[in-house]
């Protein structure tokens, strides 16, 4: 009988990735995760500590799944140090994904903004795809999974860009920055973002400026994952159900909050520093 996604999994850590002093990758063996679409996350529950959302950022044969995380707080640090045969529980995948389109494709990602985005690069470049795909960051030490997504674009018709905010890596400047001189040049089909919400909020101007449609990816405190809570509301919206995926018309509608409020983790309206 097929697996619910709803019904937690507890799995082992097969393989662990380095990707930065801050960021690693863990790797596991799950159907339903391998199986997922770019963009959907899953529940991740750390055994006496906390369960958290993590994009799946890899999806692969033999039913092979990752995600990649950034120690940040309790939960996120103990999923960094976890070791290989350690285990973990996961139920998912949740959420809506990207939808794909092939075409003049821009993406702008930061951080671990591009575990979402390199599984949906991966498979718009099987297919035809010309993509633009801009790095940004604030200093050479935050950028991860460049590697990755040098080893995926380059084998067609793309282009990276990396830039970052003190020059130390790639263009100085604004990832925005660099999408807007693009746009001014280039006809885009579609634009996808990921990465801190005031990029993202920064990003959809651009594109709103330039009537390019976009979809972006958001986070929010989540609890349940399923709906229920409404932890991750935003506008209307609840962020585990309805997105994380946000397209253009959404993004319109949540725009007095978007980069500007969330919930706490006690439901408390809070300003976004
Ligand atoms: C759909 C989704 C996908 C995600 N994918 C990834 C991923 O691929 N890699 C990754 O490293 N992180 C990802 N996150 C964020 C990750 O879930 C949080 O960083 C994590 O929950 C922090 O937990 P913590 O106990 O370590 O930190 P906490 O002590 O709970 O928080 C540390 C700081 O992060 C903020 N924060 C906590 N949770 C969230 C959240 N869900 N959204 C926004 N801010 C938050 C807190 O307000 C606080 O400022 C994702 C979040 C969502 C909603
Ligand atoms: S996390 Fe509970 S409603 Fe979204």
């Amino acid at each position: 009988m097929p697996i619910a996604s709803n019904k937690p999994r507890i799995v082992q850590v097969l393989d662990i990735k380095e990707e930065s002093e801050t960021v690693r990758s863990l790797i596991f063996r799950d159907d339903l995760c391998s199986k997922a679409k770019p963009g959907q996350f899953v529940m991740v529950w750390i055994p006496g500590v906390d369960e958290i959302p993590m994009s799946i950022s890899m999806m692969g044969d033999q039913s092979l799944a990752g995600f990649t995380v950034r120690k940040v707080g309790e939960a996120s640090k103990a999923l960094f140090d976890m070791k290989v045969k350690n285990i973990l529980g996961i139920r998912g995948p949740y959420g809506m994904p990207f939808t794909p389109i092939f075409g003049d494709v821009m993406i702008v990602g930061a951080g671990t903004g591009l575990a979402p985005l390199l599984p949906l690069a991966e498979i718009l470049t099987q297919k035809f795809a010309s993509i633009n795909i801009i790095i940004g960051g604030k200093t050479l030490s935050e950028f991860v999974l460049v590697d990755r997504a040098r080893k995926t674009l380059l084998k067609n018709n793309s282009e990276i860009i990396i830039t970052s905010e003190d020059g130390s890596y790639g263009i100085k400047g604004l990832a925005t920055d660099v999408m807007e001189s693009i746009l001014k040049k280039k006809y885009i089909d579609i634009i996808y973002t990921c990465g801190p919400e005031l990029m993202i909020k920064k990003v959809f101007e651009i594109a709103q400026k330039f009537s390019v449609p976009i979809q972006a990816s958001l986070e929010r405190i989540m609890k349940c994952g399923i709906g229920i809570c409404g932890s991750c509301c935003i506008g209307r919206y609840r962020v585990c159900k309805d997105g994380p995926i946000f397209d253009s018309k959404k993004l319109e509608e949540i725009i007095d909050e978007l980069g500007l409020f969330r919930r706490d983790h006690s439901g408390m309206v809070t300003m976004i520093e």
